[in-house]
């Protein structure tokens, strides 16, 4: 085998942070059929797309995207097409039946078979694995080479929904909520730190309902949070994504009395009008998602909010929509993602009449207009403040490097010229930086 070229991977993933984590996790996956993974698709000997089924656009994506591999295909028949995450998860074996270059489908539950099932392809057949397993994918999954890792990295502690919101497809793409057990988390994190992460990001479908079981019983997400915290080498802790429902007393004071915890949440209302909030299954009330920003604040009075929006929803009225642009005035978002309603089969939603297609785009484009000039005004309010910056790369310009704020805005930090002490920074250096200037989306500084 030492003599044979490795084979060639080329994951493309969509869709949200946990798809991202579960690429890397099916690169090792592959790993240990030796595979290594490759840029770009012409190269592969594998191909595999990591999916995402939250609106119409991002599933139909996939069938085109599927379609321009057919040349590659016809020139190199023994190149193998599969389709991972959430519509592969939903639309199961119908995906080969569209798409007949299809070799194999594997859900978000079962890429941990992925080996086996290539096992399979070899032998001719064309397998589909979309269970909800018992056994612990990332168990099987534990024993992966020890590669150095860029400094911030994801973790998925949760996984799963049990909310049901009336127009959303996670609850059946990614099952029933189940928490990983926290001794596991925290080695998975002790072995990050080991291989050059300084910063984790905890992620769960509803991150914040995390509720594990190990030592000492009962652990919530707060609890994970401290018991990271005493991690030596890891610097920043976030998480994402949270319902507002699941905003637990212990997790709004970590914000305010945990070192490594960042002064950033992502935090969706989805609406700002009671009677669509309803209608969304959402659970609470505009007023009841204020007062709890308000807490937040006393607790941590810097943080930065961000949020998700959904314009269009059926029977949304132009008093909902409003009803919306208020909370957004109310709040301060620093950053914001905003969609226009998708209808999704099999969700309740689906069932319910359309808000006319010309008025749901004024209303994003409006939405997105007002959440825009706070994210400037965001950008702009941090010039002249001391932030903390992870960095994470070089920049465009020579001896520049980019990293991350504590709010995590993008920072630009210029060497040699721009102080004595710019030349020397390091990917996974965290460092004091000086903002001096703002572009459109990001930062300018200098080291302190
Ligand atoms: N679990 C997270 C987010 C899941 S999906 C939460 O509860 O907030 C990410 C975002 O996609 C959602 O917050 C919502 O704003 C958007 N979204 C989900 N389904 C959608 C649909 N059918 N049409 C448009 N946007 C949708
Ligand atoms: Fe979807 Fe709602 Fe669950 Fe978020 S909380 S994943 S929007 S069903
Ligand atoms: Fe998309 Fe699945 Fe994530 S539908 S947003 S990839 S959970």
């Amino acid at each position: 085998m030492a003599d044979m070229d490795p084979k060639k991977l080329f994951i493309r993933t969509y869709g949200c942070q946990m798809n991202v984590y579960d690429s890397e996790r099916m690169a090792e996956a592959m790993g240990s059929k030796g595979y290594v993974e490759v840029g770009s698709p012409e190269e592969a000997d594998m191909i595999l797309l990591n999916t995402c089924h939250i609106r119409e656009k991002a599933a139909e994506k996939v069938y085109s995207e599927l379609g321009r591999f057919k040349d590659l295909k016809d020139a190199k028949p023994d190149l193998k097409i599969g389709v991972a995450g959430c519509v592969a998860q939903a639309e199961g074996e119908e995906i080969m039946r569209r798409q007949p270059l299809v070799d194999l489908v594997v859900g978000p539950q079962t890429y941990h078979r992925l080996p086996d099932m290539v096992a399979a392809v070899e032998a001719g057949e064309r397998p589909v694995d979309t269970d909800f397993p018992v056994e612990d994918k990332f168990e099987v999954l534990k024993n992966r080479p020890l590669a150095r890792r860029a400094p911030a990295a994801f973790l998925t502690v949760q996984e799963g929904c049990d909310k049901f919101c009336a127009f959303c497809v996670v609850p059946y793409t990614r099952g029933a909520e189940v928490s990983r057990p926290p001794e596991r988390i925290l080695r998975e994190a002790q072995e990050l730190v080991e291989r050059g992460v300084r910063e984790i990001t905890l992620l769960g479908q509803n991150v914040n309902a995390y509720h594990g079981q190990g030592d000492g019983g009962d652990w919530t997400l707060a609890r994970l949070i401290w018991a990271l915290n005493d991690i030596d080498g890891l610097e920043r802790i976030r998480f994402t994504t949270s319902h507002p429902n699941d905003m637990s007393d212990d997790l709004i004071a970590a914000h305010g009395e945990c070192a490594k915890l960042m002064p950033y949440l992502h935090l969706p209302v989805q609406s700002g009008s009671d009677r669509i909030l309803k209608r969304m299954n959402r659970k609470h009330t505009a007023e009841e998602y204020l007062r709890l920003i308000d807490r937040i604040r006393a607790a941590r009075p810097d943080i930065m909010l961000s949020g998700d929006f959904i314009v269009g929803f059926p029977e949304e009225t132009d008093q909902d929509f409003e009803d919306t642009l208020s909370l957004i005035r109310a709040v301060g978002y620093g950053s914001a993602f905003s969609f226009k309603y998708s209808s999704r089969p099999g969700t309740p939603a689906a069932e319910r009449p359309l808000v006319d297609d010309v008025v749901a785009d004024e209303r994003l484009q409006r939405l997105q207009a007002l959440l825009n000039d706070q994210a400037a005004a965001a950008l702009e309010g941090m010039v002249g403040r001391e932030v903390g910056v992870l960095f994470e790369k070089s920049g465009r310009l020579p001896g520049q490097m980019v990293g991350k704020s504590d709010y995590l805005h993008a920072v630009h930090v210029s060497a040699p010229d721009s102080g004595p002490n710019a030349g020397d920074i390091a990917v996974g250096d965290l460092r004091r930086v000086r903002i001096t200037a703002r572009a459109p989306n990001s930062l300018a500084g200098e080291l302190i």
